[in-house]
């Protein structure tokens, strides 16, 4: 890892351990161009490149055709109205109402480390970790500063770039536009990959070529959402998994987001990510500054795959925190699917007695325990224990809780109100809607207005007295409705343009309020599902709710679209009863739980009416739990085979960072009459190890052969037909250690 600025040819060149990202300066003008993003390279003899003395034009011989120029050049970091007719990245409004602004460079700095992001997440790293450089843009005439900052780090591929935006002008500045990376380059042939989905069914992965124009996928639901993503990768169309270039962005941040790539007339492509422009204007008085959240930026020459485990090591080693950060997560039963509201003390002690039996360590009581909600249709906001579901208190329901060696979690909706609630009584200010306006209702609640500190500070304090009032080891943070009609009583109206991006800045001060004053606690986000499974939140849980579809079939989607980025370690997933709350397919109990081992696993059903059957099984599943979370938590993760691609079947493997092992899990989805066995490849291994299947009872037709790792790569295993549908397996691939003489 290195960053060097070439004097002589104004090149700045930051080496990644296996890519370069080449920054140029142009004489005279000082633009900063982009030069280069791929392959790492020896040198930085790269300003050839910049494509500033070729036809059509060229802007410092030619000034009238100037916009000819702009509109070609591939700009680092752009300005707005002045030439480039593409979208850029910045886009400002003067109090007189105009809004060109243009960007040149003006110095840099080097340094050891990384910064943090004030009131933002963000990645981190020490000084022997990682660098950053920083380069200071400036509109001369708005005096206007714009500071591009890049940190790379030693042991990943990333790029994390921000930009912050300071007035050094005499009167305020309308932001209107502040994206957060931009990256032009020539378009070879890519293929863009974005995620989509819905509630229940999240990050569905998505590949289309890069075309003429402009495709983009965005959020404008005041939070990263189940529909849409903060990612999008572009990759040469014949990258596979193990091989070819891809590149990608990712957002650290989890309310409204842009990310686009568009192609212009000449063939390049300019991608480009940031908080979403629609309903956003930020008012930047004069002396004042905007951070605008990180972007991720990430080069893989080793395909999809290389990608994915790039972006799984910068997150467990640079973004996630706390004290569950490197450590197995207890394997916890949440009510939710087991009772939903009807649920009181002497039910939970039921659960939690028959579950502490079986070997399941955390009681996970959701939501219904507070105010009168006895339905999703009251009380949020009144986060008072309701004493006539949980009698004796709450203090005593966890207290038997422990005593029967479980711990004890609990489910918040901190954001939210319902009209409904002695909260919205007292303050129907609190609520974001438009004056004079009917808000629409979801879920039969509003979002509360945490842009106001009073806001905040209340809701914080009822939430932080429950916790502290009992031995509680887990919250799940919930969000179960979007934002819109957006108007704020508490902001002033040229500030009503700020609201969205105010309120995730609240979000973040909130949580990470919580998780300063309970450094203990283990924070598992959600969002109706996996409405908003982002870096952002990770960077204050280590867990994330992946999914209110815990079927089995249906995670094997929804769990390889998340793991697409974010590690193995974030995704939480839970066995669930049958048939199916939510599609009604019965899969076998051993199936859910191999499903579930890939994520944080847990329990979402009523332990006591489950068929005995499958109870029996459970104290096995917890075991194999323990026996493989440490190789699924911090392991490489190979994609293999995708269900949602062939329609037959899914397999992947983890392997351990030292090779000694794999877990290769396989789900036979359909059977098929007549087929003989199935031939999987399994990477990753050491080509000079010899490895065998540890657990060969459960493949009695391949039995305990042994396998060179090479072997396993390239000719891979022959998977027998298992007869029934939704059917599982996993292979424990262990080394073969040679004795020593
Ligand atoms: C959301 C969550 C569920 C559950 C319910 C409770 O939908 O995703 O897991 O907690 O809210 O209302």
């Amino acid at each position: 890892m290195n960053i060097t600025y070439n004097e002589k040819n104004r090149i700045f060149k930051l080496d990644t351990p296996h890519s370069s990202y080449c920054i140029g300066v142009v004489d005279e003008e000082n633009f900063l161009g982009h030069v280069y993003y791929g392959r790492r390279l020896s040198s930085d003899d790269l300003a050839y490149l910049m494509r500033t003395g070729e036809p059509p034009f060229v802007p410092s011989e030619n000034n009238r055709e100037r916009t000819a120029f702009l509109d070609t050049f591939p700009m680092e970091y752009t300005g707005h109205n002045l030439g480039d007719y593409r979208e850029g990245t910045l886009s400002v409004r003067t109090l007189s109402g105009h809004t060109g602004v243009s960007l040149f460079y003006v110095s840099h700095r080097i340094y050891d480390g990384k910064k943090a992001l004030e009131g933002l997440p963000a990645t981190f790293g020490g000084a022997d970790e990682c660098k950053t450089l920083e380069i200071t843009c400036e509109d001369p005439v708005l005096k206007l500063q714009v500071v591009l900052s890049y940190s790379i780090f030693a042991d990943t591929d990333a790029i994390a770039r921000s930009v912050r935006v300071i007035n050094n002008g005499g009167e305020a500045v309308y932001l209107t536009k502040v994206l957060s990376a931009c990256i032009d380059m020539d378009n070879d042939d890519y293929d863009m990959i974005t995620l989509h989905g819905s509630w229940a069914r999240e990050r569905a992965i998505q590949t289309y070529p890069v075309r003429k124009g402009k495709q983009s996928v965005g959020s404008v639901r005041g939070e990263s959402s189940h529909q849409e993503h903060p990612f999008m990768a572009w990759k040469s169309r014949t990258a596979t998994e193990e091989a070819g270039d891809v590149y990608a962005m990712n957002f650290v941040y989890s309310g409204n987001f842009i990310a686009q790539i568009e192609e212009s007339q000449f063939g390049s492509i300019r991608a480009m990510m940031g908080i979403h422009p629609e309903d956003f204007c930020w008012k930047l008085e004069s002396g004042a500054g905007f951070q605008a959240p990180e972007v991720i930026c990430m080069y893989s020459a080793n395909g999809l795959g290389g990608m994915t485990r790039n972006f799984h090591e910068l997150y467990r080693n640079h973004l996630i925190r706390g004290m569950y950060k490197d450590k197995k997560r207890p394997v916890l039963i949440n009510n939710w699917e087991a009772t939903y509201f009807d649920f009181d003390t002497d039910k939970l002690l039921d659960i939690a007695r028959e579950a502490s039996a079986l070997g399941i360590e955390m009681l996970v009581m959701d939501d219904g325990w507070f105010g009168h909600r006895n339905d999703d249709n009251s009380s949020l906001g009144d986060w008072f224990v309701n004493e006539s579901k949980i009698k004796g208190g709450l203090k005593f329901l966890v207290d038997e809780v422990n005593k029967l060696g479980m711990k004890f979690g609990i489910w918040v909706e901190p954001e939210m109100i319902s009209p409904d609630s002695d909260l919205y009584r007292e303050h129907p200010d609190w609520a974001i809607r438009i004056p004079d306006r009917v808000g629409s209702l979801c879920r039969n609640q509003y979002v509360l207005d945490l842009t106001r500190k009073e806001v905040r500070d209340c809701v914080y304090d009822r939430i932080a007295a429950v916790l502290r009032s009992a031995n509680i080891e887990y919250v799940k943070w919930d969000m179960n409705r979007q934002l819109s009609d957006l108007g704020s009583f508490g902001l002033a109206a040229d500030r009503q343009g700020e609201l969205v991006h105010r309120q995730t800045l609240a979000l973040y001060e909130m949580q990470e309020r919580l998780i300063t004053d309970f450094p203990e606690l283990l924070l598992e986000n959600c969002s109706g599902g996996g409405a908003r499974f982002d870096p952002g939140m990770l960077y204050y849980s280590p867990q994330i709710w992946c999914s209110d579809d815990a079927d089995a079939i249906e995670r094997l989607s929804i769990q390889a679209g998340t793991a697409l980025i974010y590690p193995l370690s974030t995704m939480g997933a839970h066995v669930s009863d049958c048939p199916n709350h939510t599609v009604g397919r019965t899969t076998p109990f051993d199936t859910r739980g191999y499903v579930a081992l890939a994520g944080t696993f847990g329990y979402e059903l009523d332990v006591t009416k489950i068929p005995e059957a499958d109870r029996n099984m459970i104290p096995d599943q917890v075991a194999m739990y323990h026996k493989y979370n440490d190789l699924v938590r911090q392991g490489d993760y190979y994609r293999i085979a995708r269900y949602a691609e062939n329609h037959f079947y899914d397999c992947y493997t983890v392997v351990a960072k030292d090779q000694s092992e794999a877990l290769v899990t396989y789900v036979q989805v359909l059977n098929r009459p007549n087929f003989h066995s199935r031939r999987i490849c399994i990477p990753g291994l050491d080509p000079e190890k010899t490895y065998v299947i540890e657990n060969a009872a459960d493949w009695p037709e391949i039995g305990q052969t042994e396998y060179r790792g090479d072997t396993l790569h390239y000719a891979g295993i022959n998977i027998p037909p298992i007869s029934g549908d939704f059917r599982a397996r996993l292979m424990h691939l262990t080394e073969v250690k040679q004795a020593h003489a």
